[in-house]
């Protein structure tokens, strides 16, 4: 037996029993020939006493030997109030060490000032600092609650295949080959999607996975290449009747894990009022902020910028007019990064200053100050360009300002619902159409007939849900009759051959009689990351992968040798291009 207890456990009631404990050396400090001990385990610390009579087995032990000790548990002279056992100390009567450890590369202990790459290199040591540890057990509870909680309203646990074929998420696809059929690949699939509406077709009626999915996608601290969703399919159900459930369940975890108990059903916001007022589709709604249109003030200015905008929208941020020139540089930069042509600032002093004033008549001024509401010392930013340009532009400016000038409360969860998308996105560049969600959301039926006439406005039974401004889950209801499924393909401009070669099987099951189902994934990461309050998808995730979706630790991806790219038909060119 290692242990009777674990570090974490022992408190003024256990005084003058014999305990043995196991742990990590946390820290050593030395009184002559006494030596202090914290020994850690995951539970937490306690602390050992060794006096003369043992300190000498102990002279060459150092941060992270790993320790079991027996002794006696005695009342500490002065209470450590920030420890659970900070009541009591153990006096060593015997110890054993159980392994050595060198020096570790980074410090184990909460605060860190350890580079990231250092961090995911030795990750192993990364995790024993006991909030890494922690993070990762919230998100262990996470888990639990959400299988539990799935289970009990009938859900059945479907495992889908991890070698498949491409799946339409949008991103670009993890390929493996096959060695048995030269020059053909799997795909990773981006996510179950087809696999989940197939099990609707065979009679599952309702289905979840703590699913693994991978995209190649540009990462960011909100993307992983492989990350992991609750991936839930139903049959029978209305919209309203999926997010009910989705609601009850975040209710149960929100309480669970930060005993909060959050009002259902969650606000819900269509699309297109959620980018005017907030220039965002998962717009953070703990603080306002919010868009402002002023569109109509300029159709018949002389300032063409404006008069011809298809949209013209404006922040006004309470008290900000003293920002610096080098301030304003910057708000510019991160507008044009959203692809705005330019940004217009404008300062309230004793009349609003700007360099566009000049071109507007006094009225159109005065217009503009009475509906925006600008007061002394405001600073007003305003965008004209395409309507979802604008927005977007806006959205940025908005989230900067809210972070910036600390507008929200960090420990607020906002949930929200964002319904009402529209079905496709046209893209100038390629001329063509695009699923905004993917190709198998629904239009709504009132919009079916206007799919050829009027694509842009079709509008989809497609939501996502949103949190503090992440998108922590997106799903739809489907289609799942065989020719609308037809015409969506066809508007999305694949020939019936791609057709038969991506989804063929897929369109074939749609004919044996398929239910009307729908469902959702939510990002498990991003839950966690936001339940936790981490700052990045990595902080929740054992062992991620870094900014250039590497693995600093096993250094994947990563060459292989001769003998395996002979067997699998793989030949690499000189310059590792094609
Ligand atoms: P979607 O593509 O919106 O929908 O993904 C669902 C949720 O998965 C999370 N997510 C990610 N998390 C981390 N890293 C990534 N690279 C990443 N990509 C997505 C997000 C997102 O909201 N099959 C549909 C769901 C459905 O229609 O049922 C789908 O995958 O939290």
């Amino acid at each position: 037996m290692y242990k009777t207890h674990h570090n974490n456990e022992l408190t003024i009631k256990n005084v003058n029993e014999e305990v043995e404990l196991i742990g990590w050396v946390s820290k050593r400090r030395n009184f002559g020939a006494l030596v202090f001990i914290d020994l850690r385990d995951r539970e937490g610390i306690t602390q050992l006493v060794f006096d003369e009579s043992i300190s000498e087995q102990i002279k060459n032990v150092r941060n992270e030997y790993i320790l079991n000790v027996r002794g006696i548990v005695s009342e500490r002279k002065t209470y450590n109030p920030k420890l659970l056992t900070g009541e009591i100390e153990v006096l060593v009567k015997a110890v054993t060490i159980v392994n050595e450890a060198n020096t570790t590369p980074l410090i184990i202990a909460d605060e860190t000032d350890a580079l990231e790459e250092t961090r995911l290199k030795y990750r192993y040591l990364d995790l024993r600092r006991p909030v890494m540890l922690n993070k990762l057990r919230v998100r262990s509870k996470i888990t639990n609650i959400i299988r539990s909680y799935l289970d009990e309203i009938g859900c059945i646990e479907v495992e889908t295949p991890i070698l498949t074929k491409s799946t339409p998420e949008g991103a670009r696809d993890y390929l493996v080959p096959s060695r048995v059929h030269p020059g053909e690949f799997y795909a990773l699939p981006q996510s179950p999607q087809l696999f989940k509406q197939l099990l609707m077709v065979s009679g599952f009626e309702k289905y979840y996975q703590i699913a693994r999915c991978f995209r190649d996608e540009d990462l960011r601290a909100d993307r992983q290449p492989d990350f992991t969703q609750v991936d839930i399919e139903f049959s029978f159900l209305s919209e309203q009747e999926i997010q009910t459930h989705i609601e009850k369940m975040l209710q149960r975890v929100m309480k669970s894990i930060h005993n909060i108990d959050i009002s259902l059903p969650f606000l819900r916001l269509t699309y297109e009022e959620a980018m005017n007022r907030y220039g965002s589709d998962k717009p953070d709604i703990r603080f306002n902020l919010e868009l402002q249109e002023i569109t109509h003030l300029f159709k018949n200015s002389e300032f063409e910028a404006f008069a011809s905008a298809e949209s013209v929208k404006a922040i006004v941020v309470n008290g900000q007019a003293n920002i610096t020139r080098k301030q304003i540089d910057n708000l510019t930069l991160l507008a044009k990064k959203h692809g705005a042509k330019a940004l217009t600032v404008l300062k309230m002093k004793d009349t609003l200053e700007g360099s566009i004033i000049k071109f507007l008549d006094d009225n159109t001024v005065n217009e503009l100050i009475a509906t925006l509401k600008v007061q002394m010392d405001d600073l007003v930013l305003i965008v004209a360009d395409k309507w979802e340009k604008t927005c977007d532009v806006l959205g940025a400016l908005r989230s900067y300002f809210g972070k910036e000038l600390a507008l929200y409360d960090k420990e607020t969860f906002s949930f929200l619902w964002v319904v009402d998308f529209p079905l496709l996105e046209y893209s100038e560049d390629d001329g063509r159409y695009y699923a905004k969600h993917h190709p198998f959301t629904s239009p709504k039926k009132e919009h079916i007939a206007l799919l050829e006439k009027d694509p842009r406005s079709v509008k989809a039974n497609a939501y996502d849900l949103v949190l503090n401004g992440f998108e922590l889950g997106g799903g739809s209801l489907r289609i799942y009759d065989q020719k609308l499924q037809s015409k969506m393909f066809e508007i999305l401009g694949f020939t019936q051959d791609e057709i038969q070669d991506r989804f063929g099987f897929f369109v074939d099951a749609l004919q044996y009689g398929t239910p009307p189902h729908g469902g959702i994934a939510l990002g498990l990461d991003r839950v966690a990351m936001l339940l936790t309050h981490s700052e990045s998808l990595r902080d929740v995730i054992a062992f991620p992968k870094n900014a250039s979706a590497k693995d600093p630790m096993c250094d994947a991806p990563s060459l292989v040798d001769q003998k395996q790219l002979t067997d699998l038909n793989i030949e690499i060119s000189k310059n590792g291009k094609m």
